[in-house]
């Protein structure tokens, strides 16, 4: 029988996740989309969910009752707020999947949590794993020895070295490039096309080449 599967957040990435599912389906995955659930869509919101005739069953709330079997990803990018979603989650025992687009390629030894999001055309190579709720967006590159904790977000066309460390619920901006064997700290924003050539501190945002 398809897996159930609910989208929490039917904002832009909500609607991009959506597509990740019709993909992993069309690539012989047993996915069945059930909805998106979210508190407040906006009315653009709503008229793309009703354009793709999707529905949206309910405010987070729904989620209480949920059956068991439903397996939820989170559509949104905000690492607080996936924490806190999460948490939810887990409190009440859902099923936990993983989204990896077909046109994604992973190499050996990579391991992923449940509630991760990987787009199409990321490219991960060996020993690497990605934490809870993760999402790595279009065309990211991830090298060898990459340790990716829970909650953290990658936007599109990020170049991630070998050996980095990302701390839970950062944000990497589109386009940057982390060197290799550098630790970015916990709650941290790197702004888009920045160039990380140094430890960032947890809590800092950096930006710019070099990023400071
Ligand atoms: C860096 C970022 C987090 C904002 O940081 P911020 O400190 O709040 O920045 P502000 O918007 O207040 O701008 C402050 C200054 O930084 C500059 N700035 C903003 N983003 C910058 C960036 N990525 N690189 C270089 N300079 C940047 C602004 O031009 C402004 O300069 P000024 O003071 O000379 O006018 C944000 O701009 C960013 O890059 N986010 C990434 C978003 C992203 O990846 N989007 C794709 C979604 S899929």
């Amino acid at each position: 029988m398809a897996r159930p599967v609910v989208i929490v957040g039917c904002g832009g990435f909500g609607r991009e996740v959506r597509d990740v599912i019709d993909a992993c389906i069309a690539n012989g995955e047993d996915w069945y989309f059930r909805g998106y659930v979210d508190d407040d869509p906006s009315s653009a919101n709503l008229a793309a969910v009703e354009r793709s005739q999707d529905e949206i069953l309910g405010g987070v709330d729904w989620l209480e009752n949920a059956p068991k079997d439903t397996h939820v990803f989170i559509g949104i990018g905000t690492g607080s707020v996936k924490a806190r979603i999460d948490a939810t989650l887990i409190r009440l025992g859902l099923s936990e999947g993983v989204l990896v687009h077909p046109t994604a390629t992973l190499g050996r030894d990579v391991t992923i949590a449940g509630g991760s999001v990987v787009c199409a055309g990321v490219r991960m190579t060996t020993n690497i794993h990605l934490g809870r709720h993760v999402h790595v967006n279009l065309n990211t590159t991830i090298g060898h020895d990459v340790e990716i904790a829970d909650h953290v977000s990658i936007n599109p066309l990020v170049a991630i070295s070998g050996n980095v460390r990302i701390g839970e619920r950062s944000m990497i901006g589109t386009h940057a490039a982390i060197l290799q064997g550098l630790d970015v700290g916990p709650d941290s924003i790197v702004g888009g096309s920045a160039l990380v050539v140094r430890n960032v501190e947890e809590s800092s945002t950096v930006k710019g080449v070099p990023a400071r």
